[in-house]
């Protein structure tokens, strides 16, 4: 059968995605073209703001009509399916399986059952369980890879769904996740971005390798050039982990590192364990390491009880990293967490309005960082052509930038030498000189 996965969220879902696509591909089914085209269709969620969800039930209402027309297999799996469990199916009775992250390996076993009009409900945090030692296929295409290291989080940030949707921290043995990367370096894979909602606490509790450990074997993997790793949290960077900014070639030199406010008294309220100094320090520390570093981040605002005094000084946090880009959102209360019985809350007017003036200002710091980048050489990864100008190629330094420039097709998946000429709001414009062909760049 051919099957459709739609998927929401972050980047641990797009590879949840992959490894169910892998699952459903190994017990002999193939992917779609489009909906019209798939038997199987499965919607892969998130719950982590209130956004997210409305545009599931949204989705999920035009998918009841497409059902009702094919008789297609409906699935939904990801956060959703764990923070509703059975209840998904008094809300949503016309679905044939849900299954939460750590039952995603057995969706070929509830297609199955779905063909037989049975219905499957998988729930429930399993330690040890399949869906974390899923090795996917390469199913995008290109020289880029995922892997996950490590699941779920023991931080229970005050707004936060995720430690009650994808449960306690598990991390994979050092000696699994390195054979999976060694797999990905023979089949070409040179960038490897290593996965786990709080990554720092890899292995944290006991285990083979530390997370710096761990990077330095996999900077010794041949064919392996560029290591990133999503997501961090402030309070577990360790010293270590900073110091492999300034060792390992293959660590690329950004890092992804979410503060969520600028104020003590509200990060204190999101129990994020560091103050605004804290956090501060170790950004001083990262650019002391490793000069350059492209730093960006998550941003709350509109917490409950934030005064203008508090987002005074999220504003402050914000000019003095000078980050390259934030995701900044404004709070909603999630099912299960603290915040959600706070008091305090900030009227949505004054929300929008911050997160007006907070993106506002961060646009500019970011075209002010990207025109600082014109006239520099860079080593950008080619990833195929680009969207807007299908004529011209498009790649990511190692920084994360996207690089638009006019070069030839052997080019793709490729290291190549890219000066810079223009930075824009979301993008560099590139020239490469040696093409056809292109200088190839190794640091090896
Ligand atoms: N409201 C708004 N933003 C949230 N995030 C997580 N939970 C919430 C919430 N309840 C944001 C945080 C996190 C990112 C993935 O989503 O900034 O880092
Ligand atoms: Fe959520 Fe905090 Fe865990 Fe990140 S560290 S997943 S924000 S609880």
């Amino acid at each position: 059968m051919r099957f459709l996965i739609e998927n929401f969220g972050c980047q641990m879902n797009d590879h949840d995605m992959e490894k169910m696509g892998s699952v459903l591909i190994d017990h002999g089914h193939s992917f779609a073209a489009g909906i019209d085209d798939a038997d199987i269709v499965i919607v892969n969620t998130c719950c982590i703001r209130e956004k997210a969800e409305q545009k599931f039930y949204s989705l999920m209402g035009r998918l009841q009509h497409v059902r009702r027309k094919t008789g297609l297999i409906l699935g939904v799996t990801g956060c959703i399916a764990e923070q509703e469990k059975e209840n998904i199916f008094e809300r949503l009775p016309f679905i044939d399986f849900s299954l939460g992250p750590s039952n995603i390996h057995k969706v070929a076993e509830a297609v199955d059952n779905a063909k037989g009009n049975l219905r499957t409900g998988g729930f429930g945090d399993n330690a040890c369980s399949p869906s974390l030692f899923i090795r996917p296929h390469n199913t995008r295409q290109g020289v880029k890879g995922f892997v996950t290291i490590m699941k779920g989080c023991n931080n229970f940030c005050s707004y936060c769904v995720v430690p009650y949707v994808r449960g306690r921290e598990e991390s994979r043995p050092g000696a699994d996740v390195l054979a999976e990367v060694r797999e990905m370096a023979g089949r070409g894979i040179v960038e490897v971005t290593l996965l786990g909602q709080n990554v720092n606490s890899y292995n944290n509790g006991g285990g083979d390798l530390s997370f710096p450990e761990l990077l330095k074997e996999i900077d010794a993997i041949p064919g392996i050039e560029r290591v990133r790793f999503v997501t961090s949290h402030p309070k577990d960077i360790s010293r270590e982990l900073i110091q492999c900014f300034g060792t390992l070639g293959t660590l690329c030199e950004s890092i992804h590192l979410p503060f969520q406010s600028g104020s003590d008294r509200i990060l204190k309220r999101m129990n994020r364990g560091y103050t605004a100094a804290g956090y501060l320090e170790k950004v001083d520390a990262l650019k002391e390491q490793c000069p350059g570093i492209s730093l960006t981040a998550d941003c709350i605002v509109g917490f409950p009880g934030e005064t203008d005094e508090d987002f005074e000084q999220t504003m402050l946090l914000m000019e003095r990293v000078q980050f390259d880009g934030i995701f900044s959102f404004i709070y909603s209360a999630r099912k299960f967490t603290a915040a959600a019985k706070l008091t305090g809350p900030v009227p949505p007017p004054v929300a929008h309005e911050r997160l007006a003036r907070f993106q506002g200002r961060q646009r500019e710091i970011t075209l002010g960082s990207n025109k600082n980048m014109e006239g520099k050489k860079v080593e950008v990864l080619v990833e195929g052509p680009s969207k807007n100008s299908p004529d011209e190629l498009s790649g990511r330094t190692r920084a994360g930038k996207i690089v638009n420039f006019k070069g030839d097709p052997d080019m793709v998946y490729k290291l190549v030498e890219v000066d810079i000429i223009k930075g824009y709001a979301n993008s560099l414009r590139g020239r490469c000189e040696s093409a056809p062909g292109g200088k190839q760049c190794s640091r090896r």
